[in-house]
C-alpha cells in the first residue's frame, strides 16, 4: 500500500471517529423516523425496558402522578449518597456517633449528603406508599396484574424496613429509642415474639450487635432484594399489557397485551411501519394501528426526563434547607419520655397503647394479609383504569377507609402524645 493511501484512510479514520464510536455504542443515528424511534428503544440496553410504543393513558400525569418513576429515583438517590456515605461510617457503638459529627464538622458537603440521603428515604416511605394507593383506586391490581400488586406489597414492606434499619444508623438518642420502642413491637408477635426480636437485635437489648445487623441488612441485604422485586416489577408491567387503562381506550388485535383488545382504525394515507423486522411473534399490520398509542421515543422518556429532573431537584432544594436531625449521643440510661418510633411506625405505636397484641401485630398482620388477597378475592373487572370509578365505591371505601384511619393514628402518635404517652394538644 502507498504511503498516500496509508494517509487517506488514516484521515478518513480520523474524520468518521465521532460516528463510528456514537454508531457502536447507540447503533441508530439520533432517530427522526418512526423506524428508527422503534429501533432505538430496540437496540438500546437502557431503553429496551420500554416497549417500542405506549399508549396515551400512560403518559396521562394525572394518571400515574409519576409516582411509581419517583420512588425508583429516590432509590437511585438513596444508592449514590448511601455508598458515599458507606466512605465515612464506621458500623461500631464507640465510632458511629463520632462519624455523624464528622461529617456535619469536616467532611466537604458532609451535611448535604447526609440530608439528601435523610429526605430521600423519609420521601421514598411516602411516595411508595401513595404510588400503591394510586394503583388501588384506579382498579390497577386487577386481573392480569394482581401478582405485580402482590410485588408491590413486597416493595412496601422492603422500603419500610429499609428505612427502619438505617435508622439506628446515626447512634443518636433518637435513632436507639425509636429502634428500642420498633422491635418491641415486633417482640408483641405470639410464640415466636421474641425469637424475631432476638434474631433482630443479636441480643436482648440494642447494642452493638444490633448495630451491626442493622447495617449489614441495610447496606447489602435489603437494597438487593429491592432491585431483584423492582426488576421482576418493571418485567411484569411489560407482561401484563403495559399500564392499565379505562375499557374504552383498550389495544385491539394480534400485538395486544392480555389486558386488552384493539380498537383497529384504517388510516390509508398515514405511512405506518410494521415491526415484524424486529419482534418475533405476533406483529401490528401495515394501516392495522392501535389507537391512541405514541412511540417511546421520545414521548415516554423526556416524561421520565421530566420526572427525573423534579425528583432531584426537590430533593436538593430539601437538602439546603432542612438538616437531618442529630440529637445527643446515646444515653441508655436516660429515655426520652415519650420514646417514640419513626414516623410511619407511628400509627402502630398509638395502637399499641391501646392493645400491644392487636396493635402491634394482629391488626398490621390483618392489613397486609388483606392487601396481598384482595386482587384475589375482587374480580370484578369493571373500573379499571379511572379514579374513584362508581364501580368500585365499596373496596375503594374500604381501602380509604384503612387509609384515613392509619394516617390519623400517624397524626395523633406524632403530635398529640407527650410525656407517659398522655393526650396532649400541640397547640
Ligand atoms: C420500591 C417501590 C416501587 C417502585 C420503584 C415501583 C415502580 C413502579 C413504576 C415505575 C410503575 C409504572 C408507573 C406508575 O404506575 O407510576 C409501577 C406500576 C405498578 N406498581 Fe409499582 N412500584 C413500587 C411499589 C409498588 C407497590 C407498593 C405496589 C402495590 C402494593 C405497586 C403496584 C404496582 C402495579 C400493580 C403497577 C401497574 C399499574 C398499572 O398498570 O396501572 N408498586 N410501579
Amino acid at each position: 500500500m502507498s504511503t498516500q493511501t496509508t494517509e487517506k484512510s488514516a484521515w478518513s479514520a480520523i474524520r468518521e471517529l465521532p460516528s463510528n464510536v456514537w454508531s457502536s455504542v447507540f447503533r441508530n443515528p439520533v432517530p427522526s423516523t418512526d423506524l428508527e424511534r422503534a429501533s432505538t428503544s430496540f437496540t438500546n440496553f437502557f431503553l429496551h425496558i420500554h416497549p417500542v410504543k405506549v399508549h396515551k393513558n400512560t403518559l396521562r400525569p394525572i394518571y400515574t402522578m409519576g409516582l411509581g418513576l419517583i420512588s425508583i429515583f429516590l432509590f437511585f438517590i438513596l444508592m449514590a449518597t448511601g455508598i458515599l456515605l458507606m466512605f465515612y461510617y464506621v458500623p461500631s457503638t464507640t465510632q458511629a456517633y463520632d462519624r455523624m459529627l464528622d461529617l456535619r464538622g469536616t467532611v466537604a458537603f458532609g451535611i448535604f449528603l447526609r440530608n439528601m440521603h435523610r429526605w430521600s428515604a423519609h420521601g421514598m416511605v411516602a411516595v411508595v406508599f401513595l404510588h400503591m394507593c394510586r394503583v388501588f383506586l384506579t382498579g390497577a391490581y386487577k386481573k392480569p396484574r394482581e401478582f405485580n400488586w402482590v410485588i408491590g406489597v413486597l416493595l412496601l414492606l422492603v422500603t419500610l424496613f429499609m428505612s427502619f434499619t438505617g435508622y439506628l444508623l446515626p447512634w443518636d438518642q433518637l435513632a436507639f429509642w425509636a429502634i428500642t420502642v420498633g422491635t418491641s413491637i415486633a417482640g408483641y408477635a405470639p410464640l415466636i415474639g421474641s425469637q424475631i426480636k432476638f434474631v433482630l437485635l443479636g441480643d436482648t437489648t440494642v447494642g452493638q450487635e444490633a448495630l451491626l445487623r442493622f447495617y449489614v441488612l441495610h447496606v447489602a441485604v435489603l437494597p438487593t432484594v429491592l432491585l431483584t422485586l423492582v426488576g421482576v416489577h418493571f418485567w411484569r408491567i411489560r407482561k401484563d399489557g403495559g399500564l392499565s387503562r379505562p375499557e374504552g381506550a383498550r389495544v385491539q388485535g394480534p400485538g395486544a397485551g392480555e389486558s386488552g383488545v384493539v380498537k383497529l382504525r384504517l388510516e390509508p394515507q398515514k405511512r405506518v411501519f410494521g415491526l415484524q423486522g424486529f419482534v418475533r411473534g405476533p406483529f401490528t399490520k401495515v394501516g392495522n394501528t392501535p389507537d391512541d398509542t405514541v412511540f417511546s421515543w421520545p414521548n415516554l422518556l423526556m416524561a421520565e426526563l421530566f420526572v427525573f429532573v423534579l425528583t432531584v431537584s426537590a430533593i436538593l432544594v430539601i437538602s439546603l434547607f432542612f438538616n437531618a436531625p442529630l440529637e445527643e449521643p446515646v444515653n441508655v440510661m436516660h429515655p426520652p419520655n415519650p420514646a417514640k418510633a419513626p414516623w410511619y411506625f407511628l400509627g402502630l405505636q398509638e395502637m399499641v397503647s391501646y392493645s400491644a397484641f392487636w396493635g402491634g401485630i394482629g391488626i398490621p398482620g390483618l392489613m397486609v394479609a388483606f392487601l396481598i388477597a384482595v386482587p384475589y378475592f375482587d374480580r370484578n373487572p369493571k373500573g379499571v383504569g379511572r379514579w374513584f370509578a362508581k364501580e368500585r365505591l365499596m373496596a375503594n371505601t374500604i381501602f380509604l377507609s384503612m387509609v384515613i384511619l392509619n394516617v390519623i393514628f400517624i397524626i395523633i402518635g406524632t403530635f398529640f402524645r407527650g410525656p407517659n404517652w398522655t393526650f396532649v394538644s400541640p397547640f
